[in-house]
């Protein structure tokens, strides 16, 4: 499986932490943040690790992470030239996914379980794609799945009603068609290509499955919420 990293965006909420750098590479623990995705995906074997970033900061990027000998893979780099949305960033990957199957994790997303079991049921299994769901105070911050029995029925992007309480994580498994749904994908009210868009279409075909966790997960792209990711990482640090 090919293990990917979306780490561009404009890190807006984070300014000015952002102004002269990129979100990724904001410090969270001992580390910078691009470090825990690309850790996770290290623990479920992916050797072959694309990064996506902005043009500004792709040279520190590459200056933090080289070709990955350190750290034991191969690192190959994409620019995405403008924030064009999370579907765009994964558009860009489409090369390097090849044939493969793929993890694509968030860069601004901390997870303290080990994704494994997760990997491991959807290389073995039939499903198109699988999303990991985690239950939160504050759904209407992320996307968020409506559950009957199941199944997912559908994906509503930060809903100002939601109708659960289970916020969709930045880790993703996709199988290659994933790109044929992103060349479909018309741009958000935002002007961006939704993620949320491209799972929607797999929950239309029945070709979704998900998986809820129950340890900590958190994304570290507000000032709270890199706070908290802050914390967490120091309470309970991360498995690989
Ligand atoms: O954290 C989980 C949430 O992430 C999901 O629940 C939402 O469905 C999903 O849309 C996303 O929401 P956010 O509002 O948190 O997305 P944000 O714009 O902060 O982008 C998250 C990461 O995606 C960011 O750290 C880097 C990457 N990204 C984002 C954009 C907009 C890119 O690589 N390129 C982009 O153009």
């Amino acid at each position: 499986m090919k293990g990917i990293v979306l780490a561009g965006g404009t890190g807006s909420r984070l300014f000015p932490l952002t102004k002269v750098t990129n979100k990724h590479l904001l410090p969270v623990g001992q580390k910078p943040m691009i470090f825990y995705p690309i850790e996770k995906l290290r623990g479920i074997g992916c050797q072959d690790i694309l990064i996506v970033t902005g043009v500004e900061h792709m040279g520190d990027v590459v200056t933090l992470l080289g070709s990955g000998k350190d750290y034991g893979c191969r690192f190959t780099y994409k620019v995405q030239d403008e924030a064009g949305g999370i579907a765009q960033a994964l558009g860009l990957a489409s090369q390097f996914a090849r044939d493969d199957k793929m993890c694509v994790i968030l860069g601004d997303n901390l997870i303290h379980d080990s994704l494994k079991p997760f990997a491991e049921d959807f290389v073995s299994g039939k499903s198109r794609s699988k999303i990991i769901l985690k239950e939160v105070e504050d759904p209407q911050r992320f996307g968020v799945a409506e559950i009957k029995g199941d199944k997912i029925v559908a994906i509503e992007e930060k809903p100002k009603s939601p109708k659960s309480n289970f916020a969709v994580t930045g880790i993703y498994f996709y199988t290659p068609d994933v790109f044929e749904i992103i060349r479909t994908l018309k741009p958000s009210g935002r002007g961006e290509l939704e993620i949320t868009d491209v799972n929607n279409a797999y929950v239309k075909e029945g070709a979704m499955s998900f998986n809820i966790i129950e340890n900590w997960w958190s994304d570290a792209g507000t000032f709270e919420s890199l706070a908290k990711a802050n914390e967490l990482v120091r309470q309970k640090p991360p498995l690989p």
